[in-house]
């Protein structure tokens, strides 16, 4: 059986290695990112030029110009949540309160709930044991699963936000009231890229899922077709982490 220095040794060793290639890739997005907002320029001069015209031929034109702009901003959206995806988080965890950034994170999202006739209804725990939290990240993942929520109820509907102890740490349930999944597509969110949604990166569940265990903590889903969805995070108090501290 290796000895513990050995694991340890061999965990940096991956970590090195997933870090350089977090590196390259960041890299080469840069480099896809560049051309493609010059691109982006240039397209917003050519419908510039075209869009006084009367003729048939120049609408005709403006439109296919729309067409690679709207392209352009899908690329670079994908490009962004990919560069959120594959980066090396190296995260910052230190003692903190879930339920205070549990109300941050909805307290920036309530202007967005009312136009999208989200109802938010929140159960936070008063007295919860403190955990270690990179607030930034954390709070990025959470919003995802918001949005993820607001996005399953396009009519509005209701939003259950509540956290409570449970017997290592503390956890949290978001329990929206959208169209919920079957279990074909339960089974695939995790997957980066997968998405049933039209202009959707599909890397919002895997992206907060690598932060979420990059705390030691989980995240659990559960949904049924028509029956809204629950998603669950669940974090340690005291999290088991690799010998560097940091997991991704
Ligand atoms: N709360 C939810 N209710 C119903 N389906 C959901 C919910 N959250 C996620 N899903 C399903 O999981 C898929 C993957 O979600 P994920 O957040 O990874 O990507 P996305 O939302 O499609 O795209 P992006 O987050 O990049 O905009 C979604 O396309 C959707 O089918
Ligand atoms: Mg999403």
């Amino acid at each position: 059986m290796p000895s513990k220095t050995s694991n340890d040794e061999l965990n940096r060793q991956l970590a090195d290695r997933y870090a350089e290639i977090a590196r390259l890739v960041g890299g080469l997005v840069h480099e896809i990112k560049n051309p493609l907002s010059t691109i982006r320029l240039n397209m917003e001069l050519l419908a510039e030029d075209f869009r006084d015209s009367d003729s048939a031929r120049d609408r005709r034109a403006i439109k296919k110009v729309e067409l690679v702009q709207q392209e352009c901003r899908r690329l670079q959206n994908l490009l962004d949540d990919f560069l959120q995806f594959a980066k090396a988080h190296r995260l910052d965890l230190q003692p903190n309160d879930l339920g205070v950034q549990v109300r941050q994170v909805l307290d920036f999202y309530r202007p967005q709930a009312g136009k999208a006739g989200v109802e938010i209804v929140d159960y936070l725990a008063g007295d919860l044991p403190i955990v270690l939290l990179d607030r930034e990240a954390f709070r990025g993942a959470l919003l995802n699963l918001v949005l993820n929520a607001e996005q399953a109820m396009p009519g509005g509907g209701q939003l259950v936000v509540r956290t409570y102890g449970t017997a290592d740490g503390v956890a949290l349930d978001l329990i929206d009231t959208g169209g919920g999944m079957d279990e074909e597509t339960r089974s695939k969110v995790f997957d980066a890229f997968f998405s049933t949604k039209r202009g959707g990166s599909g890397l919002g569940l895997p992206t907060a899922r690598r932060i979420i265990e990059g705390h030691g903590g989980q995240v659990r889903l559960q949904s049924a077709p028509g029956r809204g969805t629950q998603v669950t995070i669940a974090l340690p108090v005291l999290p088991r982490l690799p010998a560097d501290g940091n997991p991704t």
